[in-house]
């Protein structure tokens, strides 16, 4: 066990940091956010723990049934490849931002599960909570039995959703059936077929998910072709030079050319775009897209599965914009560990299908539904939403100071909403060009120092951090001191390279 695996985890949610994070709406040209303070021969050495988790890996006979390496065989046999892993370790138990694997080593969670534990690891309450419903029922199917649970997540979601009308809930189980639903209660409601998604999207991995979602590797290749009657615009992306003035034209070409808005059910959008590289959508195009689908009897669905439940510093991070949309799709981190997610909207556009048209047997299951309850009150009662925002900052600042000091030049961007943040590293800042080599790289140094990360990024260039928001200050300051130590072996490691 490294030194600092001693420490002992806590579920303060105490930070000193300002609150800041909100998406100003405006559009930049490209350039850094990072300044380049020194050249990157004048970087800092960096003081890193003294012992690697990979050093204590490799002290353990690697053979037998609990060893990482022995799992990862069996796993290689019996799991498609298709199903990929960003770390090879395997899990044998985790709390709050800790995770220890099959051979003991510890490594703090900066990847939350993808975004799926704003509340951390086995929260108590939610844990409690599980507990208590599996010693009650697990099962009856909503559609045979119904339960309460399911109706009290449904009226908690209808009051926490942006909006003054009235909603309704529908429960599922993963994110893209909650996407799915949400585009068929669309069609149903206006009676017309047309999705419009955006660019650099991540919908989900089912077919009419992957049709939405906007980037082809390796999510879309070789799977299509995939469902008609969906169409693409181009997202306001300040990396790429393109305004939101320059995205809302597109839509108007896509009108003038394919789309006919007429016959547009829905548009649907990441408040930041999550897979896509933790891009916030500026308050203004909202606002606009509010008034286009106004305009033409279009309903606007934000996708709060990645951004939602605290992790923006609102509940839903298009409240940053003031819009109200008419449908969202939610998942993750809702149950801080179980698999549950839904569609929260308008209660006469929930009401379109008839009874039978929604469901499915184990949608909105009793333990997940118990779990999410608890989720929610925890994050209220911890005040996580103060905390994420607070974070946010926290984490801006310092990873700002990092890259100065670990690697001038090649840190391009801080961005995202409150603690829903990504780096960006580049080659070098006069061409910007992505450099998803350097960040696999960061990614691997920073494993086996003890540090779980996830790139995320159309370039596969970016570095997203999901920590819990119930991780300790201490925790965090631990996780970003070995960041800063990753970073500085990936340069080290590409010095070596240049050298020999
Ligand atoms: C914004 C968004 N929508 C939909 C999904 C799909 O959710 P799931 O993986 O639970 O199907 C994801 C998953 O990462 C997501 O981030």
């Amino acid at each position: 066990m490294t030194a600092a695996s001693k420490t002992k985890s806590s579920r303060s949610a105490k930070t000193s940091a300002k609150t800041s994070g909100k998406t100003s709406g405006k559009t930049k040209a490209p350039r850094p956010s990072v300044a380049p303070a020194k050249t990157a021969k004048e970087a800092t050495p960096v003081a890193v723990p003294t012992k690697t988790a990979v050093e204590t890996i490799a002290a353990v006979p690697q053979a037998g049934a609990t060893s990482n390496a022995a799992l990862l065989a069996r796993r290689a046999v019996a799991v498609p490849r298709g199903v990929a892993s960003a770390a090879p370790i395997f899990a044998a138990r985790a709390e709050n931002a800790e995770l220890w694997d099959v051979e003991g080593n510890r490594f703090v969670d900066f990847a939350g599960g993808i975004a799926v534990l704003n509340t951390g690891h086995r929260h108590p309450k939610v844990i409690a909570a599980a507990k208590a419903q599996e010693d009650l029922y697990t099962h009856t199917s909503f559609q045979v039995v119904p339960y309460e649970p399911y109706v009290a997540l449904a009226e908690k979601l209808n009051a926490l959703a942006p909006g003054d009308f009235d909603k309704k809930t529908l429960l599922v189980t993963t994110g893209a059936e909650a996407v799915e639903n949400a585009v068929k209660i669309a069609r149903a409601a206006t009676g017309r077929p047309g999705v419009i998604a955006f660019a650099g999207s991540y919908h989900g991995r089912t077919l009419l998910t992957l049709g939405l979602t906007g980037k082809v590797t390796p999510y879309k290749k070789d799977a299509g072709p995939f469902p008609a009657d969906i169409f693409r615009a181009p997202f306001p992306d300040a990396r790429k030079g393109i305004t939101v003035e320059d995205a809302l034209n597109g839509l108007e070409t896509l009108f003038l050319t394919d789309a006919d808005p007429s016959r547009v059910a829905a548009i649907i959008l990441e408040p930041v775009l999550g897979e896509g590289g933790y891009h916030p959508v500026p308050a203004e195009m909202w606002q606009a897209l509010r008034a286009i689908c106004d305009k033409h009897g279009i309903l606007l669905i934000s996708d709060e599965i990645q951004a939602g439940f605290g992790r923006t510093g609102a509940w839903f991070a298009i409240e940053h914009s003031g819009v109200v949309p008419d449908l969202i799709t939610v998942a993750k981190s809702m149950a801080g560990g179980y698999p549950i997610a839904g569609v929260i909207g308008r209660a006469d556009i929930m009401d379109a299908l008839a009874p039978g048209g929604l469901g499915g047997t184990y949608g909105g299951n009793p333990v997940a539904c118990a779990a999410a309850l608890a989720a929610i009150e925890a994050i209220d009662a911890e005040g996580l939403l103060a905390r994420s925002t607070a974070l946010g900052a926290h984490f801006r600042a310092r990873l700002a100071e990092i890259g100065v000091r670990a690697a001038p030049y090649r840190m391009w961007d801080i961005r995202g909403l409150g603690a829903m943040l990504a780096v960006e590293f580049v080659t070098d800042f006069e061409t910007a060009a992505p450099d998803a080599g350097f960040t696999k790289s960061v990614i691997g140094h920073a494993l086996k120092r003890g540090l779980i990360l996830l790139a995320c990024g159309m370039h596969g260039n970016a570095v997203r951090i999901m920590v819990p928001l119930t991780a300790s200050d201490a925790i965090i300051e631990e996780g970003l001191t070995l960041f800063e130590a990753a970073v500085a072996d990936a340069i080290a490691k590409e010095r070596m390279i240049a050298a020999e």
